[in-house]
């Protein structure tokens, strides 16, 4: 319960919390719980799956601090059903450094504040998408000049018409260059199996973002709408997210925390299940 509260930290998609966790005895399973999808806005489940994923690898990061070895079985019952993994636990060594990956996962969070100008290196973005390689999810930090502008204009359109102009000139490039970072996350491939492992690979580029002094914002809106997703898919190979990655200012703590919902909404213990059902 300790290892699902933890992972219950982690981002989803309008805040949604769409997970489901039943614990029974060494073995925990991570559904969706379809009363809180958006099905206009996310008609597919993409973003829903996406978030089921995050919490499925801050469960597994939570449980390597304190020393529960997982063993995660990706969709048990196959591509169509709500289930979308189950983790057995064994006992294991917690990490020299529990302390500090637990205060990380309570620290990671949305920051939407606009920064600062200074750029994020191109080896900070690939260190991060190192993390995502590392859940088995594509991720490409876009760091040509010219292919971010061409990003911006798809992304922003309003703030690139007004303040880039129509076109790329040294200015408007320069303003780019002074932008943050972004990394397109997940795809070619749709469905169930590649949505959970983007989540997976988001949360373990978020966290590691967190550790090093970087802020993380999803955009999810340019994946799912087709006048950006057709351009998106020819360029970048059709992304699932986009992450936008720029360097956390000082004095975040001050930023007020998205809630959460309570355990006994998002939990239940099989057998007690049983007793209710
Ligand atoms: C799949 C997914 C898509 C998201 N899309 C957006 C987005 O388009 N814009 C945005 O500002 N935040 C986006 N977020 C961030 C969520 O709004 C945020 O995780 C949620 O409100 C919880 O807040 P927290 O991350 O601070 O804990 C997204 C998160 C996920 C997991």
């Amino acid at each position: 319960m300790r290892l699902v509260e933890l992972a219950c930290h982690a981002p989803s998609v309008d805040n949604a919390q769409p997970w489901h966790w039943r614990v029974h005895d060494d073995r925990i399973t991570l559904s969706i719980d379809r009363s809180r999808v958006l099905p206009h806005e996310d008609p597919s489940g993409r973003n829903v799956t996406i978030s089921c994923g995050a919490a499925l690898d801050h469960l597994c990061a939570a449980a390597r601090a304190i020393g529960v070895r997982t063993a995660v079985t990706r969709l048990p019952e196959g591509p169509s059903s709500d289930v979308l993994a189950t983790i057995e636990l064994s006992p294991g060594t917690p990490s020299e450094t529990a302390a500090d990956d637990i205060a990380n996962l309570r620290a990671r969070c949305t920051d939407r504040r606009r920064l600062t100008t200074w750029p994020v290196p191109v080896s900070a973005l690939d260190v991060l998408a190192a993390e995502a390689h590392a859940r088995g999810t594509r991720a490409v930090p876009v760091t040509d000049k010219r292919a971010r502008f061409r990003l911006e204009a798809l992304t922003q359109r309003e703030y690139v018409e007004s303040v880039l102009g129509s076109g790329p000139t040294p200015e408007s490039l320069a303003l780019v260059e002074g932008s943050d970072g972004v990394i397109a996350l997940g795809g070619p491939e749709d469905g169930l199996e590649a949505w959970l492992r983007t989540g997976e690979g988001l949360s373990a580029l978020w966290l590691r973002a967190t550790r090093d002094g970087l802020a993380i914002v999803p955009m999810s809106l340019p994946c799912g709408v087709d006048v950006s997703r057709a351009p998106l898919a020819e360029e970048w190979g059709a992304p699932h997210l986009l992450v936008r990655v720029a360097w956390q200012a000082i004095g975040r703590s001050a930023l007020p925390r998205t809630p959460r919902l309570a355990l006994h909404e998002v939990l239940s213990e099989e057998p007690a299940v049983e007793l209710t059902a």
